[in-house]
C-alpha cells in the first residue's frame, strides 16, 4: 500500500457528533479533505447546514446536515439510520460532542449539583454509548468500520487546581474526569465487542487546546507541558484523527491515543 492510499478516504461516509464547531467541525474538515463525504451532526439544524455547507464548499465534497442531541437514544437511532441511508454505509464515526458546558452550574464539588453532573456524564459518557450502539450495528452488518471517541487526559490524570484558581477560572469538576475515564474504559471493552466484526474503536485524550484563555493560564499550562505550548485548534488533532479513520490504523484498536504534548508525561 502506498502511503497516499493508506490515508486516502475518498468515498467513505463519516459521521462527526457535534461537529459544526471547534474540533467536531477541525474532524469533519479534515476528513472531509482525505476524501470523505461528511454528515455534520449539531443539535441545532441550522449549525449543522452553516458548517456542512463550509465544508462542502472548501473540499468539493458532498456534506449532509442532521440535527442531533446525542443525550437522546431514540434520535441517536434515527440520525445513525439517515446517514447510513444516505450513500448505503456508514464508514467512520467521531463522537465528539462533550465538554464541560459553562451554563452547566458550579464546577467544585462541594457546589456541584446532581443534576448538572448526571447532565455533563450523559452527554460525554452515555451519548458516545448510543452513537457506538447505533452505528455499531451498522458497522457489523457491513463487515467494517472505524469508530473514534473524543476523551481527555481529564481521564487519565488529577488536574491541579491551583492552576485554575490564580487564573479566576472555572476549572473542570470531577464529573468530567469520571465521564472521560468511562469512554477510554469503554472504547477498550468496546474494541473487544467489536473486533471480530471488522469494526475499530479507538479514542483520542487530547490535553489543553488554546482558545480564547487568560494569556496567565495559557503560561502556566505550556510551562507545565514539554513541548512548551497548549494544543492549536484545527491543526493538531487533525492528524490523529486521520490516522484512526483511516487504512493507516488498520492493525490498531482499543488504543486511546493521546494528544497533549507531553502533558500527562510530567505528571
Ligand atoms: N478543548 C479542549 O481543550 C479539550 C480537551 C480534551 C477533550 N476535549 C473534548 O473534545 C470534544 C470537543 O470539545 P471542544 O473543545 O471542541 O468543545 P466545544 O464546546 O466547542 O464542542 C463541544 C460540541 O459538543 C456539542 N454538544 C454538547 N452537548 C451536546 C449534545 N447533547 N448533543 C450533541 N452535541 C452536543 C456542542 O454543541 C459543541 O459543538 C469534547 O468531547 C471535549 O470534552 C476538549
Amino acid at each position: 500500500m502506498t502511503i497516499k492510499e493508506m490515508f486516502d478516504l475518498t468515498g467513505k461516509v463519516a459521521l462527526v457528533t457535534g461537529g459544526a464547531r471547534d474540533f467536531g467541525f477541525h474532524a469533519g474538515d479534515v476528513l472531509a479533505e482525505a476524501g470523505c463525504r461528511v454528515v455534520v451532526t449539531a443539535r441545532e439544524l441550522d449549525r449543522a447546514r452553516e458548517a456542512a455547507e463550509k465544508l462542502a464548499v472548501r473540499h468539493h465534497r458532498e456534506t449532509l446536515a442532521l440535527a442531533l442531541d446525542v443525550t437522546r437514544p431514540e434520535a441517536v437511532a434515527e440520525t445513525v439510520g439517515k446517514a447510513a441511508a444516505w450513500k448505503g454505509h456508514l464508514d467512520i464515526l467521531v463522537n465528539n460532542a462533550g465538554g464541560t458546558p459553562s451554563g452547566g452550574g458550579a464546577a467544585h464539588l462541594f457546589e456541584r449539583s446532581a443534576e448538572a453532573a448526571l447532565e455533563l456524564i450523559s452527554v460525554n459518557l452515555m451519548g458516545t454509548l448510543y452513537c457506538c450502539q447505533a452505528a455499531g450495528r451498522v458497522m457489523a452488518r457491513q463487515g467494517a468500520g472505524k469508530i473514534i471517541n473524543i476523551a481527555s487526559i481529564a481521564g487519565i490524570l488529577g488536574r491541579d487546581r491551583r492552576m485554575y484558581q490564580r487564573n479566576q477560572m472555572r476549572g473542570q469538576p470531577v464529573d468530567y474526569a469520571a465521564a472521560k475515564a468511562g469512554v477510554i474504559g469503554m472504547t477498550r471493552d468496546l474494541a473487544a465487542v467489536l473486533s471480530p466484526m471488522g469494526v475499530h474503536v479507538n479514542c483520542i485524550s487530547p490535553g489543553g487546546f488554546q482558545r480564547n484563555l487568560p494569556p496567565e493560564f495559557v503560561k502556566d499550562y505550556s510551562d507545565r507541558t514539554p513541548l512548551g505550548r497548549m494544543g492549536r485548534d484545527g491543526i493538531d488533532l487533525q492528524g490523529a484523527v486521520l490516522y484512526l479513520a483511516s487504512p493507516a490504523s488498520d492493525y490498531v484498536t482499543g488504543h486511546n491515543l493521546v494528544v497533549d504534548g507531553g502533558f500527562t508525561i510530567w505528571q
